[in-house]
């Protein structure tokens, strides 16, 4: 491990739910990372966080913390709508910038980012943890060496529950908030971690639907995609499965290797399983990650590395490009009702500057009338 007599000056943006594992993970890397500053538009929850982490100064104005604090790294933690803004503002001012996901609410949000990150030169990250546990960092080392032959046929599962009450936050569940439902939202964990795995995509066909939730977005997309090295996958995002699990499998030529986890895994959730007659690759899957989870702890380790020895950080913002982009051919292909290439979507395609284009063939929720007593009765 690289090490640093000075620490690397940290701050958050947005002091919510998931900052918690933001300050967590500068909190376990220390002494190589500390957080000195954090903002939020809601004083009383930022001076909270702030005393809970140790942060020496709060802000209210993002701006603010940006131009006072001397960060080498901010992070971006806010809902959605805010990140190509926000990630603006730090690039403009010269700090890496490691944005949650959804990077952006758009492709043309993210081309925003791609134009401002050439210009000043400066990291624009997305948070895609699960890149970052060591079964998935081996796995794409073994890929890379091409030990496992081609990639075959893939799964990748993301049957997830939330319940109505989940939506009640104002920015969940709207395509102008959050730019989509458990495809941009909740799925795109996973999926980004297949393309990580499979690298480029050149095809899809996608399914989309509103089963039950009250959201004006998907609750369910379903997509059959093509790879550059031939390979086929399909990839289902659900928010509406009692049973919950996140899945991937891998069918490469000479091995079959899988991951079944929840929010996180680690290297005992993985399962690798040689093809007749490759069983000495059971000697290339050694499990040393011991219960190291993949989480936010494991991506900040991977940055502060590679800003410590002046290399380019993961998750670069053309890679979170690449998988939003996945995402919003998922939303043109079920949308238009056929196949949509790597690619396509550009210009003025209405899908470039909104996920669901010129809208969701279903009606907003907002135009679904008030059951009445006589519908319930009918309903239960
Ligand atoms: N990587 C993951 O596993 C993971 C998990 C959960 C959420 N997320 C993502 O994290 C982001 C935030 O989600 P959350 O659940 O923490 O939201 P949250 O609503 O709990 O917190 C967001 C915070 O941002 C603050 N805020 C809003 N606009 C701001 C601005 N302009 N400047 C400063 N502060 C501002 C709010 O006051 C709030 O405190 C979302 O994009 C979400 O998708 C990622």
């Amino acid at each position: 491990m690289t090490t640093t007599t000075t620490p690397l000056r940290a701050g958050i943006i947005g002091t919510g739910a998931i900052a918690h594992a933001h300050a967590s993970a500068i909190a376990e890397l220390a002494p190589r990372i500390e957080l000195v500053g954090v903002a939020d538009v809601d004083a009383t929850r930022a001076t909270e966080f702030a005393e809970r982490f140790g942060a020496p100064a709060t802000y209210t104005d993002a701006g603010a913390l940006l131009a006072d604090a001397n960060l080498d790294l901010v992070s971006v933690c806010t809902p959605p709508k805010t990140h190509t803004p926000l990630a603006i503002s730090a690039m403009r001012a010269g700090v890496p910038v490691l944005v949650e996901k959804p990077t952006a609410l758009s492709l043309a949000e993210v081309d925003e980012l791609v134009a401002v990150n050439r210009e000043t030169g400066i990291p624009a990250l997305t948070v895609y943890q699960h890149r970052f546990g060591p079964a998935a960092m081996r796995l794409r080392r073994l890929v890379a060496e091409g030990v496992l032959g081609r990639p075959q046929v893939a799964t990748c599962e993301t049957l997830w529950y939330r319940p109505d009450e989940y939506f009640a936050v104002p920015w969940r569940g709207r395509w102008d908030t959050e730019g989509g439902g458990p495809t941009m939202g909740h799925g795109i964990h996973q999926f980004d971690l297949l393309l990580s795995i499979l690298g480029p995509w050149t095809e899809l066909t996608a399914m989309a639907d509103r089963r039950s939730r009250p959201t004006d977005t998907e609750d369910v997309s379903l997509a059959v995609a093509r790879f550059e090295s031939g390979a086929l996958a399909t990839v289902v995002n659900s928010v509406v499965s009692p049973r919950e699990t996140s899945r991937l499998r891998f069918d490469f030529a000479y091995a079959t290797v899988e991951v079944e986890h929840l929010y996180g895994y680690t290297d005992a959730d993985w399962r690798f399983t040689p093809a007749p007659g490759h069983e000495h690759l059971a000697e290339r899957w050694i499990a040393d990650g011991g219960d190291t989870p993949s989480g936010h702890t494991m991506q900040f380790a991977s940055i502060v590395d590679a800003l410590a020895a002046g290399v380019a950080p993961e998750v670069s913002i053309d890679d979170a490009r690449r998988t939003l982009e996945f995402a919003a051919a998922t939303y043109a292909s079920a949308f238009r009702g056929r196949p949509v290439a790597a690619g396509e979507i550009s210009g003025d395609d209405a899908f470039m500057t909104r996920m669901d284009g010129d809208g969701a063939p279903w009606t907003p929720v907002k135009d679904i009338p008030a059951p009445t007593a006589h519908t319930t009765e009918a309903l239960a």
